[in-house]
């Protein structure tokens, strides 16, 4: 007895000792993860059509600027920062609209970090009449540094390359979205180095990057520190007045980038709260949502299950996708699973995967072209859903969701074109081929139309 009383004694000390072990350590990770001490960037976040905040860091402290101006070699203006520091963060105003500048960084006297491929282009003006050709990337789940992350990423290129909108214009895409997971595995600082700003590195200094929050980006919130988002509706929508969530307008775009993993899925809560008023307010041609987990999947993950991920795909599809669809959402894009996955125009399909029906699905097509009847955004007129999770990885899983039949076991990332009514979208893989392709057209009679679903 007194031998069994010294061992469970024994084992409570080193259950102890392990206990304080975690509580001191983790938040002693998580500060230590909150500094990187090397070159990263130039990165440009919260574009808008008169503004642009350039994001990088230096090995030192030092006060930062950025000169700029219409021609690489004419860098007329220059902008600096009040304190010294090894992150550097300026955000340019007074620009105009749709417009190239070129860029360098430095201390503004002997800028190292400047050519001909240092350059934004400002976003053109929000209006819902707008006739911009836009193209954007959607990539998820990239966040691990390994070949095939280089291979979705250079496939990428070499199709804008191959396929560009005008004869004129440089090959590359207006703006880059993610789907979250952002850094693996856990989202540290040096994760975050590897896995996003050194394969991304060419990308990122000519491209606005809004990304959202995946599982993966939460185990450490290092992700809060490196970008930079628009809590005061900066870039249109509503003022969400957190970084966990927020909303963003492109020509005649509304974009809603929503946190699935952290905030919560009440729709009295903050996130819905605000998520209810800016749908309501938009008045954009197209409405596209991004969430990290997906309403619908059968890949890496399983949307019937409820311990998967802690019920957050099924709390996303009953109580997020509703609020989407009756405000009118045209494509929802998560990740999570590293798959691809793709529905058909569906709406009301809030259940388990065995209660999804034919009337559910509002439009299927051999070339895959779905037609809606109004030219605007409008209540439960079908949406497509997409789950774009292997831009870095591909997992198993037996891709059989009924509502999404467009399945592929592949790594890749897409490319969306919108020119006023008309939206494409291409599943690009990582050999560069386009394995999936569909297109919404909007304002054409005979098209679908708004259909309560209860
Ligand atoms: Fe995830």
């Amino acid at each position: 007895m007194a031998l069994l009383l010294r061992i469970l004694k024994r084992i409570g000390l080193i259950v102890l000792a392990l206990l304080v072990i975690y509580a001191v350590g983790r938040p002693t990770q998580i500060w230590l993860d909150g500094f990187y001490t090397g070159d990263r960037g130039p990165y440009l976040q919260m574009m808008t059509s008169n503004a642009v905040t350039i994001r990088w860091q230096s090995k030192k402290e030092f006060k930062g600027a950025v000169s700029y101006g219409l021609k690489s070699n004419q860098l007329n203006k220059t902008q600096y920062e009040d304190i010294a520091n090894e992150e550097h963060e300026i955000r340019l105003t007074g620009l105009k609209p749709g417009t190239t500048y070129f860029y360098s960084v430095g201390d503004g006297k002997n800028d190292s970090i400047k050519g001909t491929d240092f350059w934004f282009k400002t976003s053109p003006k929000i209006n819902v009449n707008s006739d911009e050709s836009v193209r954007f990337w959607v990539t998820g789940d990239q966040g691990y540094p390994n070949l095939i992350q280089d291979q979705v990423r250079d496939a990428m290129l070499g199709w804008v390359k191959q396929n560009p909108r005008s004869i004129n214009e440089s090959p590359t895409v207006d703006f880059w979205l993610t789907t979250g997971d952002n850094a693996y595995r856990s989202g540290t600082n040096d994760q975050f180095q590897a896995g996003f700003f050194e394969p991304y590195k060419s990308i990122l200094r000519n491209t606005p990057v809004w990304p959202i929050y995946g599982n993966h980006d939460a185990r450490r919130w290092v992700f809060f520190d490196i970008f930079t988002f628009p809590t005061k509706a900066e870039s249109g929508g509503i003022a969400s007045g957190s970084e966990h969530y927020y909303s963003f307008d492109y020509a005649n775009i509304h974009f809603v980038m929503l946190d699935t993993e952290e905030s919560s899925h009440d729709i009295n809560g903050e996130m819905l709260s605000w998520l209810k008023e800016d749908l309501q307010a938009t008045k954009q041609q197209w409405l596209i949502a991004f969430l990290h987990h997906p309403p619908y999947t059968k890949g890496s993950h399983n949307s019937d299950n409820k311990r998967d991920s802690r019920g957050r795909l099924i709390t996303v599809r009953e109580n997020i996708l509703p609020m989407l669809e009756k405000a009118g959402v045209d494509l929802v894009l998560s990740g999570h699973s590293h798959m691809y996955e793709r529905s058909d125009l569906i709406n009301c399909h809030y259940g388990l995967s065995s209660t999804f029906t034919s009337d559910m699905v509002r439009a299927k097509d051999k070339n895959n072209s779905y037609i809606k009847k109004n030219e605007n955004i409008s209540a439960n007129s079908g949406t497509v859903y997409s789950v774009i999770g292997s831009s870095s990885k591909v997992d198993n899983g037996p891709l059989d969701h009924p509502a999404m039949p467009h399945s592929l076991k592949e790594a890749g990332s897409m490319i969306f074109d919108v020119n006023k009514n008309e939206l494409k979208a291409y599943f690009i893989n990582n050999s560069g081929q386009v394995k999936d392709q569909f297109e919404i057209i909007k304002g054409v009679e005979g098209g679908v139309e708004s259909r309560s679903c209860f």
